[in-house]
């Protein structure tokens, strides 16, 4: 179908609320996304109408349509206020997923204010990513001290060899306290908020009310560093910009502790499973030391933001077999376009012919996922998986991997657990003093309130 800039749709054809969609969050879905993705593709082509929790919206699965939507920042919108069926009180009511759409942020603005909180974020992140700068460097490093330090918990625990689940007992830690000492956290960040962040992002239940605990709490934090500033990214975003209010610091806190922790987390986890289970390029490029190479080939395999937030269609415009009506939301799927990527390799495992570069794990244009952010996202996940093989002599999975446990939401899809067996490859150290406080989740509490130091 030729682009007609400006047209209207014609009246023949279909409008999004009147095509029978399927929902999108089933069990079906749940195990094996990408037999979903392949059926909508056979029924509807590139671009599918699909149910999200009793709302019809457009999922785009070709590459090329993706990537249009992602470039094409005039056609298609992030404020919310496009949205057709919400500026017309057709959402249900309470419809989980609005919490967060509300929240109004970087990823949400359009144009010059969009610009404007990209640039504030890249000045704040900037010492943090350069590893020769003291701030760089004491990240760097402390990384891989609370990576040694939860291996020693680990080994008091369970011993030397055993059975772990490297989302609870590692990688779900080890970014709380890197987010606890990245944003100068007064008090310990808790696994509750960790679990706020997935109830708002997947629509869970009382989404509303996870998004207003966690909200308030990154503004209690603007709050604090702008009373007592520090070396920390809180510090250096009012130091960008000291216009923000507390409410707005709060506000793009929030949305990067999302990333920071839950994106980040997954990919750490996708990446040391893509290990576990013997892809050979991402072992690769890990024993290259090439950590961004390591995280382009685990994202192809798995994108963490399986299908990104919602643009909105500014003016009329066809895409793939439908004409899609201004104010129509649309979801970009990077799992799903990885697929026609996927069918280039010669393997389900990504073959090294295919450019790992070429995915859109970080997604694309002027919403893509910030240097700075991509930057030091490299670095945590190369620190976390390097620290942990380190350790570790032999590691295996204790679960097919056909039958992990995969948390599938509407944007974000990564591993709840993952089980293995390990064998640490020397004596662990032993665990740091500790007072009266014994057990896991104590040791835990230990190390994350040291991390505030
Ligand atoms: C491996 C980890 C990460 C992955 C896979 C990732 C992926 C992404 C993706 C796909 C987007 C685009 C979303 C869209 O267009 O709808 C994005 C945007 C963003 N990411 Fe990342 N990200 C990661 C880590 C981080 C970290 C550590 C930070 C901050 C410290 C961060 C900050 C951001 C911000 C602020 C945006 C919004 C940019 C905008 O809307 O202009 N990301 N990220």
């Amino acid at each position: 179908m030729e682009a007609q800039p400006y047209a209207a749709a014609p009246d023949d054809s279909p409008v999004l609320g009147s095509l029978p969609v399927e929902p999108l969050l089933t069990a079906e879905f749940d195990a094996d996304p990408g037999a979903v993705y392949r059926r909508l593709r056979s029924r509807h082509g590139p671009v599918a109408p699909v149910g999200l929790m009793g709302v019809p919206v457009w999922l785009v699965l070709g590459y090329r349509e993706v990537l249009d939507v992602l470039r094409g920042e005039c056609q298609w919108r992030r404020d919310i206020r496009y949205w057709r069926a919400r500026a017309q009180g057709e959402l249900p009511s309470g419809w989980p997923l609005l919490a967060g759409y509300e929240v109004r942020q970087t990823m949400f603005m359009d144009d010059e204010e969009h610009r404007a909180a990209r640039q504030t974020l890249h000045t704040a992140l900037r010492p943090f990513q350069e590893a020769r700068g003291p701030q760089g460097w004491e990240l760097r490093a402390a990384v891989s001290r609370y990576a040694d330090d939860l291996v020693a918990l680990l080994a008091a625990e369970s011993g030397s060899a055993g059975f772990a689940d490297l989302g609870a007992q590692y990688t779900r830690p080890l970014l709380l306290m890197v987010t606890t000492r990245l944003f100068g956290c007064p008090v310990e960040l808790g696994d509750e908020l960790v679990m706020d962040l997935w109830r708002m992002l997947d629509g869970g239940l009382g989404a509303e009310p996870a998004t207003a605990r966690a909200l308030a709490a990154f503004t209690r934090l603007a709050a604090h560093r702008r009373a007592r500033p520090g070396d920390d990214l809180t510090s250096y975003l009012l130091l960008a910009d000291p216009h923000l209010s507390d409410e707005q610091l709060g506000r793009e806190l929030f949305m990067n502790a999302v990333y920071l922790n839950d994106i980040t987390g997954n990919m750490v986890l996708n990446t040391l499973l893509e290990v576990i289970r013997g892809n050979a390029t991402v072992r690769r490029s890990l024993s290259a030391g090439q950590p961004g190479e390591t995280v382009d080939r685990a994202a192809l395999a798995n994108p963490p933001v399986a299908n990104m937030c919602f643009r909105f269609a500014a003016r009329d415009v066809p895409l793939g077999n439908y004409w899609i009506r201004a104010g129509d939301a649309v979801s970009p799927s990077a799992a799903a376009a990885h697929q026609d990527l996927l069918a280039l390799g010669t393997s389900r495992l990504v073959g090294p012919a295919v450019s790992a570069r070429s995915h859109l794990g970080w997604g694309a244009g002027q919403h893509q996922c910030p240097m700075a952010a991509r930057a030091l996202a490299g670095v945590l996940v190369d620190q976390a998986v390097g620290r942990i093989l380190d350790h570790l002599a032999t590691v295996e999975l204790t679960l097919p991997p056909d039958q992990l446990p995969w948390r599938t939401g509407p944007v974000v899809r990564g591993l709840r657990l993952l089980p293995v067996r390990y064998e640490l490859s020397r004596p662990p150290r032993p665990a740091r003093p500790h007072g009266q406080a014994t057990g896991l989740l104590a040791g835990l509490k230990r190390l994350m309130s040291r991390a505030q130091g």
